[in-house]
């Protein structure tokens, strides 16, 4: 009997210790790269979209040839960062940004764009916020002002 409790103590730590480590990639619980990448590029779209004086100011005069660039070179950042197996040989997040005068406002905005588009694929709640935070790590790096107007002064 003692030994059978052991036994089951044993089993007990084993697998409450297997989640964390064995839990599948974000990308994958996802759906995937392609689903990663139709997201992704829904989200690039609205932002392209956006009011002129708002976040669309950065499309404005933008050939088509860059624009498609960027917009592989984003995708294939969002696959890497969650664990797909892809690989990004684009800039780092600070020097492809640096010097456009984003401010908190024109973050802000990005990450309503961002939960609109998670809402209008019906990613989970949970893995939204995972998706956010993730998001979220590379805005030291993005952000130039905390100012509540769309650029910086
Ligand atoms: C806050 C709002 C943001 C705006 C307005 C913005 C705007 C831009 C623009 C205009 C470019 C093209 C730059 C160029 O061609 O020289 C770009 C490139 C890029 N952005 Fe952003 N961005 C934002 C946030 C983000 C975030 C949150 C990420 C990552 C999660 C990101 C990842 C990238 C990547 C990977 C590139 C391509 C890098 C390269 O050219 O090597 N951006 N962004």
């Amino acid at each position: 009997m003692v030994r059978r409790v052991l036994a089951v103590v044993a089993a007990m730590a084993l697998f409450s210790a297997v989640p964390a480590a064995a839990q599948d990639s974000l990308c994958k619980r996802l759906g995937g790269g392609d689903a990663i990448s139709t997201v992704v590029k829904s989200f690039l779209t609205k932002m392209r979209k956006d009011d002129p004086d708002k976040l669309g100011r950065f499309w404005l005069f933008r050939g088509s040839g860059g624009v498609a660039r960027e917009e592989q070179l984003i995708v294939d950042f969002v696959q890497s960062a969650t664990g797909c197996d892809r690989l990004y040989d684009g800039r780092d997040m600070r020097s492809t940004h640096k010097g456009m005068g984003l401010s908190s406002a024109d973050w802000d905005r990005t990450v309503g764009l961002l939960r609109a588009t998670l809402d209008e694929y019906k990613v989970p709640a949970e893995l939204q916020t995972e998706v956010i935070d993730l998001v979220g790590t590379t805005r030291s790096a993005i952000v130039e002002c905390e100012e509540s107007t769309f650029g910086c002064p």
